[in-house]
């Protein structure tokens, strides 16, 4: 029989909080963690035309206030070998084994447990550091530091070290799609027979005038709420102009069916459905009915073996830019209602049609902003929960939704709702043209 894969542990950093706790409860709350680079000590924010962002609150608090205190995730020799993103990584790890009462604890345990963790732009800050180092002083000015802290695979070779795991360590780059591809990889390696468990994820912390000044040459960030910073991330709304960048991390414990309950560990859910696809069109563009994601659900749904209008709810990738938004919704329409779709499949033909009304999306990022590389593992948490609580998350910022007519669907909009969720999608999607998505179900039939 085919090996089946269930989620057991959990992990989170956002803007909104460290910690699952902190970060759900605030979302649920409709609190936003977009603040002004204006507050930060550098003074190059200034220059760049976006000046809002969703930074991690460092505090010494630490996870029992919801803030990032470096020190109580790693020593002070690692805090000085490893990059912001890789600290987050080694937290969300951590929080993620503890959820799920993991240890491998013996030579065999190790080597059936591998680590997947990606991220999508990694340690740009100490890349540009190094380069005026060099330009400035030459060859002595070199760290001998520097290649390993900005690796982009460095933070999976990590948490195996930390943690003596053996089977596959793996790492996933692909833009903003990093985080949902590393968990998507990783349930197939288990499914596969390489591990029978797998802690899974992204993480990124890259907010810095640099990589702010990248993006908005790009023309993908904010630049209208500047004033208003709570209010620069609102998915589907009418007002939206770029997304807000944010940093965070999210992980996740896999683990195969039976390895689970062999051990009585407690099952989030079960990954049912993974579906990759590409856009094939343009570097940042996605094509305006959103064939590409439209392809990663269906893969993602026909291999869950259910229907579109199983699905209860979707969290979306709608990342507050005017055409990405777009397309993601045609794409989820055409999934959901029009049913006779060119690319729908012919055992889906004459399906039961779901009123557009009843179609529940939300986009989480309107509270987060975008985490690029985590993006994906975070919001595949977050679909976990509302599983787990029955309740969806809210769209903030939804004021006034998007008068084009495509946009009638439930947004959720500032408030959370309760609904039962048995099914979830997650998706996400990012430069290059790389969709994905990951069918997550509550129930585990046995
Ligand atoms: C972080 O936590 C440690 C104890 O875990 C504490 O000693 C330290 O002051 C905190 N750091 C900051 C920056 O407050
Ligand atoms: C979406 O949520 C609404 C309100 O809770 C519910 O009536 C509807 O059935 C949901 N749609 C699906 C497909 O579950
Ligand atoms: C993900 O993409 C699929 C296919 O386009 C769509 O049906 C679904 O609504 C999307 N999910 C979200 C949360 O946007
Ligand atoms: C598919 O991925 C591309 C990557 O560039 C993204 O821009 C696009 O929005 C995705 N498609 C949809 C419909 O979301």
């Amino acid at each position: 029989m085919s090996r089946r894969v269930v989620i057991t542990g959990l992990g989170l950093i956002t803007p909104l909080g460290v910690g699952v706790k902190h970060s759900w409860s605030r979302l649920l709350a409709g609190e936003s963690g977009i603040t002004s680079t204006l507050t930060r000590p550098d003074k190059a924010y200034e220059s760049v035309p976006t000046k809002v962002a969703g930074f991690v609150r460092d505090g010494p608090g630490g996870v029992e206030q919801g803030e990032w205190n470096t020190s109580e995730w790693v020593s002070k020799s690692e805090e000085r070998r490893m990059g912001r993103y890789s600290h987050f990584a080694l937290s969300v790890a951590e929080q993620a084994l503890r959820d799920a009462e993991f240890v491998a604890d013996t030579e065999a345990l190790k080597r059936r447990t591998g680590v997947c963790f990606g991220t999508g732009i990694g340690n740009l800050d100490d890349t540009y550091d190094s380069a005026l180092s060099f330009d400035k002083v030459g060859y002595k000015k070199v760290s001998p530091l520097m290649v390993p802290r900005l690796l982009q695979n460095m933070a999976s070779g990590y948490i195996s070290m930390k943690y003596g795991f053996k089977g596959p360590i793996h790492s996933v780059t692909t833009a903003c799609t990093t985080g949902l591809h590393s968990i998507g990889d990783a349930s197939r390696f288990i499914k596969f027979g390489d591990a029978d468990v797998m802690v899974a994820g992204g993480a990124e912390a890259c907010i810095s005038p640099f990589s702010l000044s990248g993006f908005a040459r790009a023309k993908s960030v904010s630049t209208e709420f500047n004033d208003n910073p709570a209010a620069a991330s609102r998915p589907f709304d009418s007002a939206r102009n770029g997304f807000v960048m944010g940093e965070g991390a999210g992980a996740v414990v896999l683990e195969e069916l039976q390895h689970a309950l062999d051990r009585g560990a407690k099952i989030y859910g079960e990954i049912v459905g993974y579906g990759l696809s590409g856009d094939a069109h343009h570097i940042t563009a996605p094509p305006p009915r959103g064939d590409g994601i439209l392809l990663s659900m269906t893969s993602a749904v026909r291999q869950a073996g259910i229907r579109p209008a199983d699905i209860d709810y979707v969290n979306a990738h709608a990342t507050s830019t005017p055409q990405g938004d777009a397309a993601e919704n045609a794409a989820i329409r055409r999934l959901m209602l029009e049913g006779e779709d060119d690319e729908t499949p012919a055992e889906w033909n004459g399906f039961k049609k779901l009123d557009p009304q009843e179609i529940n999306i939300s986009s989480t990022k309107g509270a987060i902003g975008h985490l690029l590389g985590a993006a994906g593992a975070v919001e595949t948490i977050f679909s976990v929960l509302a599983m787990k609580d029955g309740v969806l998350p809210p769209t903030i910022n939804l004021d006034n939704i998007d008068p084009n007519p495509d946009f009638t669907c439930n947004y959720v909009p500032n408030k959370a709702q309760k609904k039962d969720v048995a099914y979830a999608l997650s998706n996400s999607s990012g430069f290059g043209g790389t969709n994905a998505t990951l069918c997550l179900s509550r129930d585990v039939s046995m």
